[in-house]
């Protein structure tokens, strides 16, 4: 990344102010005033990625509810899956001197400068979720979340136990996640990496973004079968993609999880429920509630602790088949 310090000097001051015009409609906060520190109460500043997907809600509750019981006093905003949008309430809460700023970024890349401003006013930043790309380490204190290469893997590990018994060519479309984001450069490097070591009759013959939505998954699902109508597997960076191209498969006259095997990531309640039905084969679970653990860190870091902890706090997560689903979802937390 460039070092833009010369130019972040003059604009910091200016860029703060624009961000809190820019954010005040989409924060949500549940914190009490508008400054930083009230009493002896931390002060945490949290930028979500948006709304894109179950997972995502499940996190933003799991926030929520761990801030509210720890006594953490959370101001929240919602970035709407857009960069700026983040960058801009990263500033809002430079501005209002919280004590620390959590946020899961939408992209890996371009996060430098704010991180730079951050980290000039003093204020600790926790990644949660996903990962950035900096040319300077000390300008995050710690990331809590999944190693999303290894989940790719793991979701290629389970495919080769959904076709265990499938002969002939296997013909996959990827559905890719956001485009640049952490979960889905590495899913896809990650289930890749499994697929050309383990059978190079696997060949992925359409791949794109549905940019984790539902209705991603099924606008670009339906693109897929119209150009290539011999995908028999579809491999789907998480469940909301999957539910939405299960939909675009039923419209093509073909049977999701039979004629089309799915292989997906994260194990929301939906992507469980289409398990049991036997729409989707497998899930390669991605761990959503890092309230808790967000809290416990932004404790520690307040209290000038922060290099007592790890730089990547990995999450502990599981593998399902569709056999398991229907005794596992009665004991799902999201
Ligand atoms: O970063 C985690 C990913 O983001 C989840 O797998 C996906 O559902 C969400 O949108």
């Amino acid at each position: 990344m460039l070092d833009r310090r010369s130019f972040l000097a003059l604009s910091a001051a200016t860029a703060a102010a624009g961000g809190l015009a820019a954010c005040a409609k989409k924060s949500d906060t549940a914190s009490s005033g508008s400054s930083g520190s009230s009493g002896g109460t931390i002060t945490l500043g949290f930028s979500q990625v948006g709304s894109e997907s179950g997972w995502r809600a499940a996190n933003t509750q799991s926030v929520k509810d761990a801030a509210k019981a720890a006594g953490i006093n959370l101001k929240f905003s919602d970035a709407q899956q857009k960069q700026e949008n983040q960058i801009s309430a990263i500033r809002n809460y430079i501005a209002q001197k919280v004590d620390v700023i959590a946020f899961s970024p939408v992209v890996v890349t371009g996060w430098d400068a704010v991180l730079k401003e951050a980290k000039a006013a003093g204020i600790p930043v926790v990644l949660t979720d996903r990962s950035v790309e900096t040319s300077d380490s000390s300008l995050y204190v710690t990331l809590v979340g999944s190693d999303f290469e290894i989940e790719g893997e793991r979701a290629a590990h389970l495919l080769e136990k959904v076709l265990a018994d499938h002969k002939g060519a296997v013909k996959i479309a990827q559905l890719e996640g956001t485009t640049g984001a952490a979960p889905a450069i590495e899913r896809a490097k990650g289930f890749k990496k499994v697929m050309d070591a383990s059978d190079p009759t696997w060949k992925i013959v359409a791949s794109q973004s549905g940019d984790f939505t539902r209705a991603g998954g099924k606008q670009v699902m339906a693109a897929f079968l119209q150009a290539h109508s011999d995908i028999n597997v579809l491999f789907a960076h998480n469940d909301d993609m999957a539910i939405g191209a299960i939909q675009s498969i039923q419209a093509a006259g073909k049977k999701p999880g039979t004629d089309i095997k799915i292989v997906s990531i994260d194990g929301v309640h939906d992507g469980f429920v289409a398990m049991t039905k036997g729409q989707i084969n497998a899930i390669a679970e991605c761990n959503p509630l890092l309230g808790p653990q967000l809290m416990d860190i932004v404790k520690t870091v307040h209290a000038g602790k922060g290099s007592t902890l790890e730089r990547w706090i990995k999450t502990k997560e599981g593998d399902y088949m569709a056999a398991q689903a229907a005794a596992a979802l009665p004991t799902r937390k999201y």
